[in-house]
């Protein structure tokens, strides 16, 4: 996460040192944490959100934006990314729809091992030339923090690297960066899976939580990857350093992942189209946001879902996120998760907007910060040309964006 840029607000001669920096008008509605807000005005003083209420008890403010009907969201949050990679799998898409499945691929030598030996292949400077539209996109989509994942190393040095262009790219660009370890993403071709799963334990993650590169620790739960004791074993070493656990589970299979991540206190449990009932009462009981990642299963041509209504109608908080990467999801559209969470998951135009919002900040312990506006956070802000919260998934893949504030500061459009 980058310091939290504060724009210093000096006072103008005979103002009141109480003047705002920034009063938004003019909403159609302002959405957060569930409610949809009219006649509601927001104020900005350097990077902070101080005033959220009736426009005739507002402060005085230096620059006041008139909305003319649009809709005034907290800036969202893709919780789940794997944006930093090399290369690209448009063959396998064509042998996909042509009716190979990703597991048989996989097991041809495709699938991640590709992805990494791009990756492995690239520098640092041209994977951050690769990773920067596609951050660009997400700020497009109203996005001001975003989780990324490494994953495609593999390696010690592999490994690192990533999180090394994940730190940089967080350090120039607008979005929050929130970086995640994902060393047991799968065992690498050619490697000994004891001597693979002893280096991430005994190498990998003492070094990245040494340097402070990741606040999460990932595993890959599923036939092929890894396997529930496998798992555990990563993720209390990762809680022993200090990395918070997450978990892919129960994606193509029902393989227990779910359980996994209620049992290790996992802050969330990622995909879940195969999630058991068990499953869901774990998540329940523990807390745990379920983050869904509808375009991956709507890429891979499965008509697997996750049972969204189920789990939020349980009482686990639900997360919508792109999955952003080079096989199961090439997208960074967070908005169209909006329309496949209602058309897919049966979510409602409310959920939606706060599986981006509160959710998806809590998903990648960002609650306190992200997700909100409320007097005392941070001014990150989406501004769509749609004037209510409805409208918002309505516009199936379109991008309605009409500006994005990150602490204070529009960071889109920019002047060019
Ligand atoms: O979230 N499930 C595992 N990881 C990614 C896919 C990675 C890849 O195929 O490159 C996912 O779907
Ligand atoms: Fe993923």
């Amino acid at each position: 996460m980058k310091p939290t840029q504060s724009k210093p607000a000096p006072a103008e001669p005979g103002e009141p040192a109480t003047a705002l920096d920034l009063l938004f008008v003019g909403a159609g509605e302002v959405f957060s944490d569930g409610a949809a807000r009219t006649g509601v005005v927001v104020g900005v003083r350097g990077a902070d959100i101080v005033y959220v209420g009736p426009a005739d008890a507002a402060p005085a403010a230096r620059e006041v934006i008139d909305l003319k009907g649009g809709l005034l969201t907290p800036g969202l949050v893709d919780p789940h990314t794997h944006l930093v990679f090399a290369g690209d799998r448009a063959g396998e898409y064509a042998e996909r729809s042509a009716g190979t499945s990703y597991l048989e691929i996989a097991r041809r030598g495709g699938g991640i091992a590709r992805t990494m030996h791009a990756t492995r292949a690239a520098s640092v400077e041209t994977l951050m030339a690769l990773a920067r539209p596609r951050l660009d996109q997400l700020l497009q989509c109203g996005v001001t923090t975003a989780e990324v994942k490494s994953g495609y190393g593999l390696t010690p040095a592999d490994e690192r690297k990533m999180l090394e262009v994940v730190r940089r790219l967080d350090a120039e660009h607008p979005i929050d960066l929130v970086a995640t370890f994902l060393g047991a993403h799968t065992v690498p071709p050619g490697v000994d899976r004891a001597r693979y799963l002893d280096a991430v334990v005994g190498e990998m993650l003492p070094d990245i939580a040494e340097a402070g590169l990741a606040e999460f620790c990932d595993v890959f739960i599923e036939k092929g990857a890894f396997d529930i004791a496998e798992g555990r074993r990563v993720l209390e070493a990762g809680l022993k350093y200090g990395l918070r656990p997450k978990v892919h589970a129960d994606q193509l299979s029902a393989g227990g992942g779910a359980e996994l991540a209620a049992e290790v206190g996992a802050v969330s449990a990622d995909h879940l189209e195969h999630i058991s009932s068990t499953g869901i009462d774990a998540l329940a009981a523990a807390g745990t946001v379920a983050v869904l990642l509808p375009g991956a299963a709507m890429f891979l041509g499965s008509d697997d879902r996750a049972p969204a209504r189920a789990l939020a109608d349980r009482g686990v908080p639900v997360a919508l996120s792109t999955d952003c990467n080079p096989g199961t999801c090439h997208s960074t559209n967070l908005l169209l998760m909006l329309t496949l969470g209602m058309s897919r998951l049966g979510l409602t135009p409310a959920e939606v907007l706060d599986a981006v919002t509160v959710h998806a900040a809590r998903a990648v312990g960002r609650e306190a910060v992200a997700g909100r506006i409320a007097p005392g956070r941070p001014a990150d802000l989406a501004i769509f040309d749609v004037a209510t919260h409805r409208h918002l998934p309505y516009h199936f893949g379109m991008l309605p964006t009409r500006a994005v504030y990150k602490a204070g500061r529009q960071v889109y459009p920019t002047a060019a």
